[in-house]
């Protein structure tokens, strides 16, 4: 048993939380897809012709033709020549980089990255040097002076406690200069950056210029699992080698990766939901400013709402789950000391009324507890 709130509900824009009623500002649901009819009834008819365990690893009798179609409809999406899928981007994370660096190689690694990397550099053994969080005069001397013959630099695109961009264009320039490979992990930006959603590196035009990528399904894409996007060759190398891919020996069931090709169908055909979610996150991030709240550099639908001091940060999600209200308080070791926060997501599945209902919560215990 967990202490954790229980959810009775599907996921959305509103929920039913330990009982309640409550407007859910702290999902990765951007779009709405983990409710979507479309996304839920084909997995529904993936369960009713393939039934639901994967049964065995997919290199035996566990390759299903869902997992096949995924993978070619990421790739096109991404716009790279192959992509496999994993069971969660932290796996994809773990396989990606345990396959591209080694003992005796140099990663240049922005010290906000999400754990999935640091624990895959880890793993991979080769010498780590963390830079500043996005600072490229930093990243350029560190590179400057690696005499490594293999170099690798990593990013979050989309920092995900801070909803702020890495400066791929910058990365990517730097990549070149100093002949590292560049590798973006795009959990938070799949679905809700670039044209129709199809993420950071498209929405910088830096495709070149990016070896590979990383992602997971279970955010924008409403599903669960994550993959790596690249190169042919490397994807082959990433199947047979990467110990996260073969040693989680069942893959994904296959309703999730049919889920998840519904998801891509949706995107490819329409731009309707990404459109909906900027225009929500752009309302509510002018709402909850011009209340005064502090939410520091934001430039996606994560907006972090500061609070620095842990005891108000949980104070504040306390008093505006009493608004009927969610928003999850986070603090140290998830943020750095003294920054601790309400996370907020907007999503594609919100309203206008519950925007305006979560504003009108975020006003009322903002001023309750001498905030704003
Ligand atoms: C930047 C980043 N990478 C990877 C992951 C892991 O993805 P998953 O939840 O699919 O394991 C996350 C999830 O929180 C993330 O934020």
């Amino acid at each position: 048993m967990s202490d954790f709130k229980v959810l009775t509900s599907p996921q959305g824009g509103r929920v039913t939380l330990d009982g309640r009623d409550i407007i859910n500002m702290a999902a990765n649901n951007y779009l709405g897809l983990a409710n979507h009819p479309r996304v839920v009834q084909a997995a529904k008819d993936a369960l009713d012709k393939y039934g639901l365990g994967a049964g065995a690893a997919r290199g035996i009798v566990g390759n299903f033709a869902p997992h096949e179609e995924l993978e070619e409809k990421l790739a096109a999406f991404k716009g790279t020549e192959a992509s496999c899928v994993f069971n969660s981007g932290f796996a994809a994370n773990l396989g990606a980089i345990t396959q591209l660096i080694g003992k005796g190689d140099d990663v240049f690694s922005d010290e906000l990255n999400h754990a999935s990397i640091i624990d895959g550099i880890r793993l991979s053994k080769a010498t780590v040097h963390a830079y500043p969080h996005m600072d490229m005069a930093a990243l350029e001397k560190m590179l400057a002076e690696s005499t490594a013959e293999n170099k690798m630099i990593v990013t979050d695109a989309v920092f995900s406690m801070d909803g702020d961009l890495a400066p791929i264009p910058e990365i990517v320039e730097l990549g070149k200069k100093y002949n590292a490979k560049v590798m973006i992990d795009d959990a938070h930006g799949d679905g809700v950056m670039g044209p129709s959603g199809r993420g950071t590196v498209d929405h910088f035009e830096v495709r070149e210029g990016v070896y590979v990528e990383t992602g997971s399904l279970s955010k924008g894409f409403g599903s669960a699992g994550g993959f790596v996007a690249g190169p042919k060759d490397f994807i082959d190398k990433v199947s047979k080698q990467a110990r996260s891919f073969i040693f989680t020996a069942t893959p994904m069931q296959p309703c999730m990766a049919a889920a998840a090709v519904a998801a891509l169908d949706i995107l490819n055909e329409s731009d309707e939901l990404v459109r909906t979610l900027w225009d929500n996150r752009e309302y509510f991030m002018k709402g909850i400013t011009d209340l005064g709240f502090d939410t520091r550099t934001t430039q996606t639908p994560i907006i972090p709402v500061m609070t620095y001091d842990e005891e108000k940060a949980r104070e504040l999600s306390a008093r505006l789950f009493e608004e009927g209200v969610f928003s999850q308080a986070l603090a140290f070791p998830v943020v750095p000391r003294e920054q601790a926060r309400l996370r907020v997501m907007v999503s594609a599945a919100h309203t206008k009324a519950d925007l305006d209902e979560a504003l009108s919560g975020f006003e009322k215990a903002g001023k309750a507890l001498s905030i704003i």
